[in-house]
């Protein structure tokens, strides 16, 4: 496995820019920063972050695949979820956050014009202006008759909306906090620069939210355990109760109930780099080439649904949500066209299988005012959470 610059100039003229801009607040801040800053700067620094800057990122010639990009039917099911509601509230919107190269957003409203059950607008958050310019030149080209339904914003609407939220993988984009467990105290992981070279560091937190978070999971992690924990999860999820006022929210990512999520043998914690489709867990390579993630815990984002107007409506793994909402069916259409089934097939077995994305990716639903069968969730394992 190669993990080496690439040969193009820009890229490294660009990855070099970055880890300018990282050392130079790594001496601000006296010698270190925390991991969370670092992957905040590493991922979204104005211009210059892995989702900031303008190189590709999605598909073959990037650095990974996700789901709306491997297959249409994959936003299909999901419109076919986000139809139930919006036939259910008033005057109904969806607001997608990180929408990739507008893909997902594309397949969704193709599917909705079809069924005549289009949202009033479809409002796309996305804090990357590169991006936001790929998914108006997606969203252009493939349905520009809908184009106009269309917005983009840097944060959610001002008034509450009905509708549906979703987010796809964005959860998994947000910097986390790196801490590592001893038998009396808490640590946490800072990175400072050596030689240029982007080095760990670990010491007594000072951050006293960090400190009960992961002495609260004491009771589950031996001795020198290592992980994560996303410290603005919990206000990510209330800001949407805020803005919705009935709907649904539909969040998928790759990740775990709590009791797996920390489980002994993830004693390294979930960090995961992609570049150029390899994963990898060192973040301190690479900056500015490489996704840098962290696992989701579901069952954070159920507990952040306490004292809100959320309801935790339904929790799933992708291959149940999808198969419930009709993906086989979906797949089945086109069975006539021999070639495209075929190419339509291998891409619906990666949606499912287990050792794909079928059970590492799991999908929660929040609610709030809605009374409806939701059929994503038939197959529903809440119990887990
Ligand atoms: C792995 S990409 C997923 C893109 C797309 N949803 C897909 O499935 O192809 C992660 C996206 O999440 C976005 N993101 C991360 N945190 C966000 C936030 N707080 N609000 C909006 N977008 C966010 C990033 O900018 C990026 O576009």
């Amino acid at each position: 496995m190669s993990l080496s610059l690439p040969d193009d100039p820009l890229a490294i003229e660009h990855h070099h820019r970055l880890k300018a801009y990282i050392n130079a607040q790594i001496q601000q801040a006296g010698g270190a920063i925390s991991f969370q800053a670092f992957m905040e700067s590493a991922l979204y620094a104005p211009q210059l972050g892995y989702y900031s800057a303008g190189m590709r990122k999605f598909g073959a010639g990037g650095d990974f695949v996700t789901a709306p990009e491997l297959s249409a039917l994959f936003s299909q099911c999901l419109a076919k979820q986000c139809q139930a509601v919006l036939n259910s509230v008033e005057n109904g919107v969806i607001i997608e956050f990180g929408a990739g190269t507008g893909i997902m957003a594309t397949d969704i409203l193709r599917s909705l014009a079809q069924w005549d059950c289009l949202p009033s607008r479809y409002y796309i958050v996305e804090l990357s202006p590169s991006l936001q310019q790929v998914q108006q030149e997606t969203l252009k080209s493939q349905v520009p008759e809908l184009f106009s339904r269309v917005e983009w914003l840097q944060q959610l609407p001002s008034e509450p909306v009905q509708g549906v939220i979703l987010a796809n993988e964005v959860l998994d984009a947000m910097p986390v906090q790196r801490f590592q467990l001893t038998d009396d105290d808490v640590l946490a992981f800072y990175v400072t620069a050596e030689m240029d070279i982007f080095q760990w560091q670990t010491r007594s937190t000072n951050d006293n939210v960090l400190r009960q978070q992961v002495e609260a999971l004491r009771p589950l992690l031996p001795v020198g355990y290592t992980s994560e924990i996303n410290p603005t999860l919990s206000a990510w999820v209330q800001s949407l109760a805020d803005i919705l006022e009935k709907g649904l929210a539909i969040l998928i990512d790759y990740g775990f109930p709590r009791a797996e999520y920390y489980h002994p043998q993830r004693h390294q914690g979930t960090l995961m780099c992609h570049y150029r489709h390899q994963a990898h867990g060192d973040p301190l390579i690479l900056v500015g080439l490489q996704d840098i993630t962290a696992h989701v815990d579901f069952t954070a984002v159920a507990e952040a649904t306490i004292g809100t107007d959320w309801n935790v409506a339904g929790y799933t793994n992708q291959a149940n949500f999808l198969l419930s909402l009709g993906l086989m069916e979906a797949l089945a259409q086109y069975q006539a066209d021999e070639v495209r089934y075929y190419n339509m097939s291998q891409a619906v077995k990666r949606l499912l299988l287990p050792s794909e994305m079928g059970e590492l990716f799991k999908v929660i639903g929040l609610s709030k005012h809605l009374d409806i069968s939701l059929a994503g969730f038939t197959l529903d394992q809440r119990g887990r959470l």
